[in-house]
C-alpha cells in the first residue's frame, strides 16, 4: 500500500513551520505511524524528531495529531487513519513545540504539582472505589484530552482531564478527612471549568471511563454524596 505522509516540521522552538511530503510504501497491514516514522527516518537526511518509548500504548510519549485527531503514533494503524492515502502528522497544538513533532508538556506536570497529587498518608479503596481508582491509574499523561478540550489553555485556571484523572484517583482512595485541600482545588481547577461535553473521553487512548470518574468525583467533591 502506498501512502503520502505530510509532516509539519520545525527546526526548533520559534522557527517557522513547513510541511514535508514523504511517500511511504508498505505491505504490512498492521503498520503504524510509529513504525512508518522509524523507517522513514532511516533514509531521511534530516530525520523527523518525535518522541517514543514503549511502542505499546503504555507511556503516552508518542502523542501527536494524526489527520486532525490527537492519537498515539504507536496505536495509529496506517490503513485506519489514512484519508485518500494521505496521513498528516502535526505536533500537539496546546503545547510549545520543541522541534518537529516534539512538544514541551511540562505544564501538565506543573498542574499536577499545584494539585499536590501524591500520597502523604496510607490510601486504600474497596469495591466500586477501588475499581475507579484502578481505571484512573491507567492515565498515560499523554495530553490527547487537552488537545481536544475547548476549555483548556496552558496556564489557565482550568487544568483539564489530564489533571482530573490523577485527582479523581486520590479522591476515590483517600480517607475523607485527608481530602479537604484536594477537593477544594478540584472544584477550582477542574469542576468549574469543565463543560462536561466529554469530547475528551472519545479521544482518550487508554479508554478511561472519564464519564463515570466525573460522576463519582463530582458527587464526592461538589455535591457531597459519597
Ligand atoms: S485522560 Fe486519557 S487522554 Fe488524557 S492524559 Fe490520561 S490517558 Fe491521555
Ligand atoms: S468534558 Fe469537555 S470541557 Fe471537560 S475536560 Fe472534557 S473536553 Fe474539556
Ligand atoms: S511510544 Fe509509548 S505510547 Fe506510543
Amino acid at each position: 500500500m502506498q501512502y503520502l505522509f505530510e509532516i509539519l516540521r520545525r527546526e526548533s522552538a520559534g522557527a517557522s513551520g513547513y510541511v514535508q511530503e514523504i511517500p511511504y510504501e508498505t505491505a504490512d497491514e498492521d503498520a503504524t505511524c510509529a513504525s512508518a516514522l522509524t523507517q522513514i527516518n532511516a533514509v531521511l537526511e534530516t530525520p523527523v524528531r518525535w518522541e517514543c518509548s514503549c511502542l505499546q500504548k503504555k507511556c503516552g510519549a508518542c502523542a501527536m495529531v494524526i489527520n486532525g485527531k490527537p492519537m498515539l503514533a504507536c496505536d495509529a494503524k496506517l490503513g485506519a487513519v489514512q484519508k485518500k492515502g494521505r496521513i498528516r502528522l502535526e505536533p500537539l497544538r496546546k503545547f510549545p513545540v520543541i522541534a518537529d513533532l516534539i512538544v514541551d508538556r511540562s505544564i501538565l506536570f506543573e498542574n499536577l504539582r499545584t494539585l499536590s497529587v501524591w500520597l502523604e498518608t496510607d490510601a486504600a479503596a474497596e469495591g466500586k472505589k477501588a475499581e475507579l481508582a484502578y481505571e484512573a491509574s491507567r492515565c498515560l499523561q499523554c495530553g490527547c484530552c487537552l488537545e481536544i478540550c475547548p476549555n483548556f489553555s496552558p496556564g489557565d485556571t482550568f487544568f483539564g482531564m489530564a489533571s482530573f484523572v490523577p485527582a479523581a484517583r486520590l479522591i476515590a482512595e483517600l480517607p475523607l478527612e485527608d481530602q479537604q485541600a484536594l477537593r477544594r482545588d478540584y472544584r477550582t481547577h477542574i469542576y468549574e471549568g469543565c463543560g462536561k461535553s466529554l469530547a475528551c473521553r472519545d479521544v482518550c487512548p487508554a479508554d478511561i471511563p472519564l464519564d463515570r470518574l466525573l460522576l463519582h468525583t463530582n458527587a464526592a467533591s461538589v455535591w457531597k454524596r459519597r
